[in-house]
């Protein structure tokens, strides 16, 4: 016989939500924008062009001319404007029309809209508002010092489109047992703080252990002996996580940024982007320092790919059935649910400081316990 229907565990899951988060979303790397050639995105449900006016200031407005409809991204930098490739209209960054090459009055309608930009950590970010509201000085992204002071590499930066709502990404703040499963990392210790607009993970850990008991990674493609992983991972806003990593390669610290963001192309699909720089070791020669970077980024990126086969085959769901070992998963959904409200209706609980720190004794214990059992390589 079996089961009642009241008895078995149904999952629930609503579309995502009709909005798209309030906040800062980065579209990249800002210097590929200052190539001279207006560049377009499909992001927020629509199209926008980027371009970079005379002065250098990157401006981005919507992407289609309200004219016949072009894209602006096939079209021309003229001065401060974009000329549509149609009819030649001009679009400045404001979002006015500037100029009719072949007409003396600009329609009085002739504007579109006009993104309000930042630039930040050599990133280019824009705002989004669905009530409109100018961005918000206190949700600005935080400055990294050490991207500008030489000590670094340069960022090796990668987009990649994924198919799945970003709700699926943001999980991994809280979702503490994944990194063993899926990325083979085991947490020592594991802590969740949410506050305000923040939502931050601090997480210590270490390899899996290979058959041998030891510490011996395939990072990048070699084996590595890593030790001592220490992630402070924060989210500043909906969209835009900086990771600080730490870590023994093989008995040389490491020590690494990596941007984790993304901006949304439709409620099912967003452009990820995962930037990684490294503190280059003292007394390496510059080669060295760089192949280093790139083993780090390529370790980081088939990380990345891993949680992408999973959001793949999965499905969205409402009603996570967790057990005493998960994370915070549903106070880190209540925290994600500020953006996609209006500001008058945010409430306590979505903003107020929560903090929770894992106790993993058990879990290590019983890690312990099945590696004796199946070690990992074997
Ligand atoms: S469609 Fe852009 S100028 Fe006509
Ligand atoms: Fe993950």
């Amino acid at each position: 016989m079996g089961l009642h229907e009241s008895e078995v565990r149904i999952i629930e899951a609503t579309n995502p939500p009709p909005r798209y988060a309030r906040g800062w979303h980065c579209l990249g790397l800002a210097e590929p924008f200052r190539d001279g050639k207006p560049h377009s995105m499909d992001v927020f449900g629509s199209r926008v062009v980027i371009f970079q006016d005379q002065a250098g200031e990157l401006h981005v407005i919507d992407g289609y001319c309200p004219h016949m409809g072009a894209d602006l991204g096939e079209g021309t930098i003229e001065g401060d404007t974009v000329a549509c490739p149609f009819h030649g209209w001009r679009w400045g960054g404001d979002g006015k029309c500037k100029e009719i090459p072949y007409c003396t009055r600009v329609p009085p309608k002739a504007r579109i809209k006009s993104w309000p930009t930042l630039e930040e950590n050599k990133q280019l970010f824009i705002w989004n508002d669905p009530e409109g509201n100018p961005p918000d000085p206190k949700v600005r992204i935080p400055h990294i010092p050490e991207v500008f002071d030489g000590n670094w590499s340069d960022w090796i930066w990668e987009t990649v489109r994924i198919e799945t709502n970003a709700r699926e990404l943001i999980d991994n703040v809280s979702d503490m047992a994944h990194f063993y499963y899926v990325h083979g990392a085991r947490a020592k210790s594991f802590k969740n703080t949410f506050d305000g607009h923040t939502a931050r993970q601090i997480m210590t850990g270490k390899p899996r252990p290979a058959a041998d008991g030891s510490n011996m990674a395939e990072f990048g493609g070699m084996k590595v002996e890593i030790d001592e992983l220490y992630s402070d991972a924060c989210y500043y806003g909906p969209s835009y996580m900086i990771d600080y990593l730490k870590s023994l390669v093989s008995g040389m610290e490491v020590q690494a940024y990596l941007i984790n963001c993304h901006v949304p192309i439709d409620h099912n699909s967003f452009h990820l982007h995962v930037g990684l720089m490294v503190k280059k070791i003292e007394g390496l020669p510059q080669d060295a320092n760089d192949q280093i970077a790139q083993l780090y980024a390529k370790g980081n990126r088939d990380g990345f790919f891993q949680d992408v086969h999973i959001w793949k085959h999965k499905r969205r769901i409402d009603n996570p059935l967790l057990c005493e070992g998960d994370g915070p998963i549903y106070q880190l959904r209540r925290w994600y649910e500020q953006f996609y409200v209006d500001v008058k209706d945010i409430q306590p609980d979505m903003v107020d400081r929560f903090e929770v720190v894992m106790d993993l004794t058990k879990a290590n214990q019983l890690w312990d316990a099945t590696e004796e059992k199946e070690p990992a390589d074997a």
